[in-house]
């Protein structure tokens, strides 16, 4: 049953498994997944996020006796994507792979890509192949499938399972998308398939996903505002972040509970100027507190530094209040439609409020990003410059 390790030269395949307390399934998944790769010189790289050292603890256990399993441990809360794209960062193989720690995935489905992929860029393993099986059900499935088409249509790749955490690519690839890639959300494949330099040639394999060991899903309608973000950002080559996107959607669910407040204050017999600012202001405070942890989740406030973001946040959207009804007043008078003007001016203030609560709030891009010497000192640091 001993395999000797290869531990001289460079592994051909490096695959990646980022987990989340996975502690329940981790040493089945990585056995599974030596087994499935033995004879080919291999590394596997896993990405922990989580919390405890539980999951953690299990792989330093295994990686004490196999050199090829390294751990890379993140404090939690940057999301899948980041992790993946730390661990192929790391990675020494001319074949990247990435595969769920949750036990969904079949090992051998690696291999069988491995095997497949020959001049392709990408190899697929999807849940929408004949013979495959997606192992969601009701609301999962739907929400899945939505996703599934609108990335299709949008990356434009003959690719049947765009969502799939399941797949190996060329090293060239990755390296030419990754100065595009947002890192954020969950939905690493759509990004890989969009940010390259031409369109992508996919093989696909079959799949079934399997019931998760132990844990939870991390799948919710927030990876799907973050997909919607990651996508924008991808076919607009950067124009629109993702980040923006997600602020938007945020900003369009204030609507909402603005208008909620202002009923339920005219109810308790408000006069309207009082309901109105009351409303402005549980919207920016809701708002507020969505962003921290939706569009900002990587660089989450918490403690004092919460409150002042909070104000930060709250002088932001005051001047996207006075942008709004600069412009729409301006368009307005110069003959535009009301709904014309009234929907500049909003996205105005969208743009405004997003540039200047990023900054104000959350402190993003950093101060040392925003100055050109310390951009160009950053740059060699980032890896993968696309080959001319
Ligand atoms: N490091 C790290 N950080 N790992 C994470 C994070 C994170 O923030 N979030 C999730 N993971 C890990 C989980 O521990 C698991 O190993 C894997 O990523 C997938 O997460 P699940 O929560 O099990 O996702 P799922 O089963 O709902 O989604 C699967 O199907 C999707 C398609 O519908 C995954 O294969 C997705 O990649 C895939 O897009
Ligand atoms: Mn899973």
């Amino acid at each position: 049953m001993f395999e000797i390790p290869h531990t001289l030269g460079r592994p051909d395949i490096s695959l990646v498994i980022c987990t989340l307390d996975e502690a329940a399934s981790i040493g089945r998944v990585l056995g599974g997944a030596r087994a499935a790769l033995s004879g080919r010189k291999f590394e596997i790289i896993i990405v922990d996020d989580s919390a405890d050292e539980a999951t953690g603890d299990v792989v330093r256990g295994i990686a004490l006796d196999d050199s090829r399993i390294r751990l890379i441990r993140r404090r939690h809360g940057y999301g899948l994507a980041s992790a993946a794209i730390a661990g192929w960062d790391a990675a020494r193989g001319d074949l990247l792979a990435i595969m769920d720690g949750d036990g969904q995935h079949d090992p051998q489905v690696v291999a069988r890509l491995v095997a497949q992929i020959g001049e392709a860029d990408v190899a697929v393993g999807s849940r929408y192949l004949a013979g495959a099986q997606t192992g969601l059900s009701g609301l999962r499935q739907v929400i899945s499938q939505a996703g599934t088409l609108a990335s299709r249509a949008l990356i434009g790749a003959a690719v049947t399972d765009p969502l799939s955490g399941l797949f190996v690519m060329r090293r060239d690839w990755y390296l030419a998308a990754r100065p595009r890639l947002s890192g954020i959300g969950f939905k690493i494949l759509a990004d890989i398939l969009a940010c390259g330099p031409r369109r992508p040639t996919v093989v696909e394999t079959p799949t079934r996903l399997g019931t998760r060991i132990g844990g939870d899903s991390k799948l919710d309608l927030r990876v799907m505002a973050e997909l919607a973000g990651q996508l924008a950002q991808a076919r607009t080559r950067g124009l629109i972040p993702a980040r923006f996107v997600m602020f938007a959607i945020v900003g369009a669910t204030g609507v909402l509970s603005h208008m909620l407040a202002l009923l339920a204050l005219t109810l308790a017999g408000a006069p309207f100027w009082a309901a109105q600012l009351g409303a402005v202001a549980v919207a920016m405070t809701g708002n507020f507190f969505l962003n921290n942890a939706l569009t900002f989740r990587d660089l989450r406030l918490s403690g004092v530094a919460m409150w002042q973001g909070l104000v930060g946040f709250y002088l932001a959207c005051a001047g996207g209040g006075l942008i709004s009804e600069i412009a729409g007043t301006g368009m307005a008078r110069a003959g535009a439609p009301w709904m014309v003007a009234g929907l500049a001016g909003a996205v105005c203030a969208a743009v405004w409020n997003y540039w200047s609560a990023s900054r104000a709030a959350w402190g993003h891009p950093p101060a040392a990003a925003r100055s050109s010497r310390a951009f160009s000192q950053a740059v060699p640091v980032r890896i993968g410059t696309p080959r001319a």
